[in-house]
């Protein structure tokens, strides 16, 4: 399939999760995004971010992580918002952080079909050494870059593989 024809199919829909959904998700779906504007796929997916807690709903990204993110070239605009069940109607693939996300995501599947969703953000890297994308909230400034980092290599094995499927039709 070329490109006209992924522009014209349904929108691939992505869910980045974390706990709070300050720091790694909403700078997941940053780069995601980011990803996307710099190909021209803007259109051909709809990409959020939701956090496992309600901590902080409302807020914008850990200042720390829009730091990060903007030396990057990625500015970040999302608020926290928390993951509700419904979340599994609307989107095709969960991108979780790291296991606690990923228990506290599957608890709330109603069918296989949503369990099926969810995986965590960097099985799709195949160069991640641990799969989990570390919390970075109670440590200091250092580490956000790292977190950054990973978000991004998982992003890229994340989209190459979903446009290879797009492809296929
Ligand atoms: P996030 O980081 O899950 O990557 O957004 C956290 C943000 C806030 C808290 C924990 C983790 N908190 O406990 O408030």
């Amino acid at each position: 399939m070329g490109a006209e024809a992924i522009a014209r199919d349904r929108p691939t829909a992505v869910l980045f999760v974390c706990l709070g959904n300050i720091c790694r998700s909403p700078q997941a779906e940053g780069i995601f995004r980011h990803l996307l504007d710099r190909r021209c796929l803007g259109d051909a997916f709809v990409v959020d971010s939701a956090g496992t807690s309600d901590y902080h709903a409302g807020s914008p990204p850990d200042w720390r992580t829009a730091k990060a993110s903007e030396a990057r070239g990625v500015p970040l605009t999302h608020r926290s918002r928390p993951f509700t069940v419904g979340d599994f109607d609307r989107f095709d693939h969960i991108l979780v952080m790291d296991r606690s996300n990923l228990r506290d995501v599957l608890e709330q599947a109603r069918s296989k079909a949503d369990s099926a969703k969810v995986s965590l953000l960097r099985a799709w890297d195949p160069a991640a050494e641990g799969l989990a994308v570390p919390d970075p909230y109670a440590g200091g400034e250092r580490g956000f870059d790292e977190v950054f980092d990973m978000c991004q290599a998982a992003c890229e094995g994340l989209l190459a593989r979903v446009m290879e499927d797009k492809s296929r039709g």
